[in-house]
Parts: C-alpha cells; sequence; structure tokens
C-alpha cells in the first residue's frame, strides 16, 4: 500500500484533538506513565522520569517524518488543553493493508468515553483516508476497559491466545479483535 502524501492526523472530534506529541506534554504524560492502575496490563511501566522523556524525544523525532507506518498522538481534551492519553496506529502489516491500534489514558479521565471518542476517530482514519482493510487490536482478556472499547467500536472478538504472553504477575491470556473495512459503521 501507499500512504497519502499529507498525514491523516490531527483529527478532531467533539470533546477532543489527536495530534502530534510536543515537549511541553511531558508533564501530562508523565502523569499517567506512572500510574500503577494505568500500566497494569502494559509492557512498559511504571515510568522513571528518564523513560518518559526518551519516549516523548522518540514521538517528536518520528513526527518530524512523513510518511510514517506508525503514528502515536497526543489526545488533547479541547476544553483545557490537558493532553489525557494517547493513541497509536501502526500498519503494521502494508501487504494486507492492516494495522494495529493501541490507547493509554490518565485515570481521572477514564469511563467517560474518551478513548472510544478518540479510537473511533483513528479507525475511521484508517478505514477512510488510509485507505486499510483491517483494523485490530490485543489486551489482556481481564482488561476490561481495553476490549470494552473494542467492543463499544463495534469490532469482533475473533480469540483468545492462550499464555502467549509473560507479564509482570506471570503468563497472560490476550484476546484479538478486529473490524473491516466492510463492517466499518463509523
Ligand atoms: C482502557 C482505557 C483506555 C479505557 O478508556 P476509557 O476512556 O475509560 O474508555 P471508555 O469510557 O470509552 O469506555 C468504553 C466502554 O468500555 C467499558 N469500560 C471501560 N472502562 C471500564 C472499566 N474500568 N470497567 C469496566 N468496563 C469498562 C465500558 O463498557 C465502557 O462503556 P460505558 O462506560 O458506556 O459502559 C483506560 O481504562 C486505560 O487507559 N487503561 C489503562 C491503559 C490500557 O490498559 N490500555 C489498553 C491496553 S491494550
Amino acid at each position: 500500500m501507499t500512504l497519502p502524501p499529507d498525514p491523516w492526523f490531527p483529527l478532531r472530534t467533539e470533546r477532543l484533538l489527536l495530534r502530534d506529541f510536543r515537549a511541553e506534554d511531558y508533564d501530562d504524560v508523565h502523569a499517567y506513565a506512572v500510574d500503577p492502575e494505568v500500566i497494569r496490563y502494559m509492557e512498559w511501566g511504571p515510568n522513571t522520569p528518564e523513560v518518559t522523556r526518551k519516549v516523548l524525544d522518540g514521538w517528536l523525532e518520528a513526527a518530524k517524518v512523513w510518511p510514517r507506518p506508525g503514528v502515536s498522538l497526543a489526545v488533547e481534551l479541547v476544553e483545557t488543553g490537558a493532553v489525557i492519553g494517547s493513541i497509536r496506529l501502526e500498519i503494521k502489516e502494508p501487504d494486507n493493508f492492516a494495522a494495529d491500534i493501541g490507547y493509554s489514558f490518565h485515570r481521572p479521565y477514564w469511563r467517560q468515553g474518551h478513548a472510544t471518542e478518540a479510537a473511533r476517530a483513528v479507525v475511521g482514519a484508517a478505514f477512510g483516508a488510509l485507505g486499510l482493510h483491517r483494523v485490530w487490536a490485543i489486551c489482556d482478556v481481564r482488561n476490561r476497559g481495553s476490549w470494552g472499547v473494542m467492543e463499544k467500536l463495534g469490532m469482533r472478538r475473533e480469540g483468545l491466545l492462550r499464555q502467549n504472553h509473560m507479564g509482570r504477575d506471570g503468563w497472560r491470556d490476550t484476546c484479538v479483535y478486529a473490524v473491516l473495512a466492510e463492517e466499518w459503521a463509523g
């Protein structure tokens, strides 16, 4: 596949602006990257200040390049200007027109539909501007919030990978969700 000449972001939704990260987002990013509840099912964290700095620097460096297959965006709450999370879309299988998504949000902003709103915009761009065929996501089967977002988006659970990942608390089961372009209702 060929990426479009112009980036498919920033994206504006009802409450959110999905945009490239900026150096001044450091405090907002570090606030959720140190929270044990946020990183419970993640492969990273809790971050030291140095690790958050390194990750943010990586995002800032990546943002200088277009086209690029993987994009991590800051999720800014327009009302306050705070960065409340991040969302990623990565075209991991360009020959199959397929990408995966991932997201993390700061705990005070959970359960208010923010992740669903952000992910809906990103998946919409995946099937729209990017012309992809399939978008998938994975999460620990115990991560109710994460697969709750996937189900709200209309993604379908395709399977459960048993003990495929050694997490910090032992072997983990991973569920796989996906949606096809022809199924996407927006
Ligand atoms: C997963 C996460 C991104 C969800 O963000 P969110 O903004 O709270 O999600 P939404 O409000 O859009 O929730 C969508 C649906 O998921 C379900 N859900 C979300 N969080 C839930 C929770 N803690 N418990 C049970 N169900 C939950 C609900 O069905 C919810 O819809 P409802 O509120 O209308 O009932 C957030 O909890 C998070 O950042 N977790 C830590 C990082 C992480 O695990 N990321 C995913 C890695 S695979």
